[in-house]
């Protein structure tokens, strides 16, 4: 499963990179006000940092603007993935801008329909949004189950970008399901090393290994 790290904090990318950790980039308006950065600038500072792909969302609604924009976007570097809202208009940009070569990432996906269209729009990725499906009560795992099955069925190329990633439980549970990635807070993707054992373990080995009184080095 790849991991893309969801942010436009380029320190938090460049920890997770040096581990390995960071398969892809994603970020959206919201991650762009809170960088405080210029949308082209930060995009393309992180598109030099890492290899694998970095969405880039539009902001216009209208299915020409949303092209413009794309193909503005996809100028930045060879490894930007152009995001789209999973509406009509966002469904006819992502039919023109995948025509065209680029990669396109269709977010703000939630429902299995939804997640059809886009890939029979020729999108890359599907972003469906987990956490934000729990909080009004409705399990978003179901949905990437959903559509795991739905795009098994037909062989669809486009790859289930499990986003609004909440928790390491949702980061497992993806896995287990077989979304092709999820895409987390840095936050999030730290916890995934973390567990109580562990360090209750440790501090034990410390402990013992004191008593012995040796050194490595
Ligand atoms: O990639 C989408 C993600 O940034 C949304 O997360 O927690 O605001 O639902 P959240």
């Amino acid at each position: 499963m790849k991991f893309f790290v969801d942010t436009a904090d380029v320190d938090a990318i460049a920890e997770l990179n040096e581990l390995g950790f960071a398969d892809g980039v994603t970020t959206n308006p919201s991650l762009i006000l809170k960088s405080g950065r210029d949308i082209l600038e930060v995009t393309k500072e992180i598109c030099a940092m890492i290899d694998g792909p970095v969405s880039a969302e539009v902001v216009a609604l209208k299915a020409d603007d949303m092209i413009a924009e794309g193909r503005k976007l996809a100028k930045i570097a060879d490894n930007i993935a152009v995001k789209v809202p999973l509406t009509w208009d966002g469904l006819k940009a992502c039919k023109v801008l995948s025509g065209e070569g680029k990669m396109v990432n269709v977010t703000l996906c939630f429902s299995a329909s939804q997640a059809l269209l886009a890939a029979k729009a020729g999108a890359t990725f599907v972003s469906p949004f987990i956490g934000r499906l729990d909080d009004i009560n409705i399990d978003g795992l179901d949905l990437i189950e959903e559509i795991r099955t739905i795009y098994d069925n037909y062989a669809f190329k486009t790859e289930v970008l499990a986003a609004s990633i909440r928790s390491v439980n949702h980061v497992s549970e993806c896995a287990k399901i077989g979304s092709d990635v999820v895409t987390a807070p840095p936050e999030v993707l730290k916890k995934l090393a973390q567990h109580a054992l562990t360090d209750k373990g440790l501090a034990a080995f410390m402990k013992d290994w004191e008593k012995t009184g040796q050194n490595i080095l």
